[in-house]
């Protein structure tokens, strides 16, 4: 039986899984690996910190999480459907790898983040004058 998230160890785990399904899948490997071309030593470690931040308050994380999606959504639009592709190959995951309080706490959490990343994307519309 599977058990829950419990230490930055098994974020290492899930978060190297879960890149490595988002190479392989047709859209989403696109983007991270032709359009952004992101530098994985450094973005894997980046987001080991920021789940452990986001699951067990570790302060390891500095960062804005938003900006790099903003500058990428200019040359490339993040859609709504792909954040959907994102969220369902995430919460995959997390389901394939661990069960528990801590694992449903990711996948909710990264579901709230995708639809907070997913208004903001689209708050920045040219006719939005409130901005
Ligand atoms: C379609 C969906 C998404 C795409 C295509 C995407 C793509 C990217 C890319 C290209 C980067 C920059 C990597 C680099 O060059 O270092 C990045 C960074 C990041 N992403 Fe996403 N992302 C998506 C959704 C999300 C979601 C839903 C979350 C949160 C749960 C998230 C969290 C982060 C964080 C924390 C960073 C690092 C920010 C920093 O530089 O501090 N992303 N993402």
């Amino acid at each position: 039986m599977a058990t829950d998230i419990q230490n930055r160890t098994d974020i290492q785990r899930l978060v190297d899984t879960f890149y490595q399904r988002i190479r392989q899948h047709p859209e989403l490997g696109h983007v991270f690996d032709t359009v952004a071309q992101v530098n994985w030593e450094t973005h894997l470690p980046k987001m080991y910190n920021f789940w452990e931040n986001t699951l067990f308050g570790a302060r390891t994380y500095k960062g804005n999480p938003m900006q790099p999606h903003l500058e990428l959504h200019q040359r490339f639009p993040l859609s709504e459907a792909l954040f959907e592709q994102w969220l369902t190959l995430f919460k995959r995951t997390v389901d394939d790898l661990f069960a528990g309080p801590i694992a449903e706490r990711a996948k909710a959490r990264a579901e709230a983040i995708a639809n907070m990343m997913v208004q903001r994307l689209y708050s920045h519309s040219p006719f939005n004058f409130t901005e």
